[in-house]
């Protein structure tokens, strides 16, 4: 989503400059075209010979340069973006942009600029907390500036305190999310349920899954990236939180169906992509189960969780995911019948490139109507996408998907 996208950096003065070349570099190599514009102090910090290596495009560092092929029309890069992004921004680029001031490059194209603003501030925490400073981000927010950070951290003073840019891919994230909003599922509310749950049989145990999540956090991204409001359900995983998503964290199969039944109340779509555990212990130790009270073995009565997906109903399109390891197709139309799915995307778990853990996926689409769609092996955001493709078409024909389920 960032290829062929314009996107100009602004790096002001911090020390910070040099976390920058590192976004720069993942902007570039997703494809974006960076535009680098530095203010002189940040030339101080870091050369606009690393950018220009890592863009390998002209670094814009002066307003007046007669080499630069923007500095002619000085608000060329202001009309061309289609996102401006200022990290790190010191308090004295916040307080300029506040002022209206354009007395330098950055400051000039952002007063002249059309395009979504995205700053990143890191400064020093007294710098930050000045009342000068809060009231010029108090401004820039209520001008539709978008912040992202600063984080909560070791300062280059050696001060513990708010001011350092926040982590890249959060800033990445932003990026994703302020070029996406004007995608095809802009103002479209996404449901979508990921990882496995995990079921507890004492306070040290639980019964849980393969499941990674890797899937359906990256649906929720895809479908972030396509303008949608995405709330996140998600049980237990090592992912790190996607930017932008409202994420609710849950553990069990019972609290998973209780955040889906709230979420659905003003829902456009629900995507099922947790593994949910089938059964529960039909009761949770209070204390921890000793080897010495068990003798020589130990037996567990389980009892059936919720299906939430088959339970759950109400005027939206239902997509639900399969894990089969046989008959995978007649598996898949029985789920999507029994579970009355708009959407089943069914994989083969067996197989080693497609399932849990990896990042790839191999899956077969089966639609309401009977059309079944075998997707070659592709990522995992590739495979989100597709499903949003056929979502957005069915959004597009909703009233039918609301007669067949019978809803006025
Ligand atoms: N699902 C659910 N609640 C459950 C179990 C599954 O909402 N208690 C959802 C999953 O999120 C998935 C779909 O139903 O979208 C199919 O899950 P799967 O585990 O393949 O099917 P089950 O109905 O559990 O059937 P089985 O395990 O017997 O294959």
């Amino acid at each position: 989503m960032l290829a062929n996208k314009t996107i100009v950096l602004g790096i002001t003065g911090g020390i910070a400059a040099y976390k920058v070349a590192d976004l720069a570099s993942k902007l570039t190599q997703a494809g974006a075209r960076v535009e680098i514009i530095m203010t002189k102090s940040a030339t101080e910090f870091i050369t606009p010979l690393t950018f220009r290596s890592l863009t390998h495009r002209t670094v814009v560092t002066e307003m007046f340069n007669v080499n630069s092929e923007f500095s002619i029309g000085h608000v060329a890069l202001a009309t061309a973006a289609d996102v401006i992004v200022i990290a790190p921004a010191t308090a004295n680029i916040v307080a300029k942009i506040a002022g209206g001031i354009a007395d330098d490059m950055l400051s000039a194209t952002v007063l002249a600029t059309e395009a979504p603003v995205i700053v990143a501030p890191a400064m020093n925490v007294n710098m930050y907390q000045n009342p000068a400073t809060q009231d010029n981000l108090a401004k820039l927010k209520a001008r539709g500036f978008i912040f992202v950070g600063p984080g909560y951290g070791r300062l280059a003073s050696g001060k513990i305190g708010m001011g350092r840019l926040t982590d890249i891919e959060e800033i990445i994230g932003t990026i994703k999310q302020v070029l996406g909003r004007s995608g095809d599922l802009a103002g479209k509310n996404i449901v979508v349920t990921a990882g496995g749950t995990q079921e507890a049989i004492d306070p040290v145990r639980y019964i849980g899954n393969r499941s990674s999540g890797k899937m359906g956090y990256a649906v929720a991204e895809a479908a972030r990236d396509r303008g949608a409001k995405v709330t996140l359900i998600t049980a237990p995983t090592a992912l790190s939180k996607p930017v932008g998503v409202a994420v609710t964290p849950v553990t069990t199969a019972v609290q998973m169906k209780k955040a889906v039944v709230k979420a659905v109340a003003q829902t456009d779509v629900l995507i099922m992509v947790a593994a949910v555990a089938d059964y529960q212990p039909k009761s949770v130790a209070k204390g921890k189960i000793k080897k010495e009270t068990t003798g020589a073995g130990l037996t567990l009565e389980l009892v059936k969780t919720p299906d939430i997906l088959a339970e759950v109903k109400g005027d939206f399109i239902k997509v639900g995911f399969a894990a089969e390891t046989e008959d995978i197709v007649a598996n898949a139309r029985k789920k999507l019948a029994n579970k009355q799915l708009d959407i089943i995307a069914v994989n083969d778990v067996t197989s080693p490139d497609s399932g849990f853990g990896v990042d790839t996926n191999r899956v077969t689409l089966i639609s309401h109507d009977g059309k079944v769609e075998s997707l070659p092996l592709m990522s995992k955001r590739e495979v989100a996408d597709r499903i949003l493709d056929k979502v957005v078409g069915m959004l597009t024909k909703k009233p039918q998907s609301q007669m067949r389920r019978g809803v006025s």
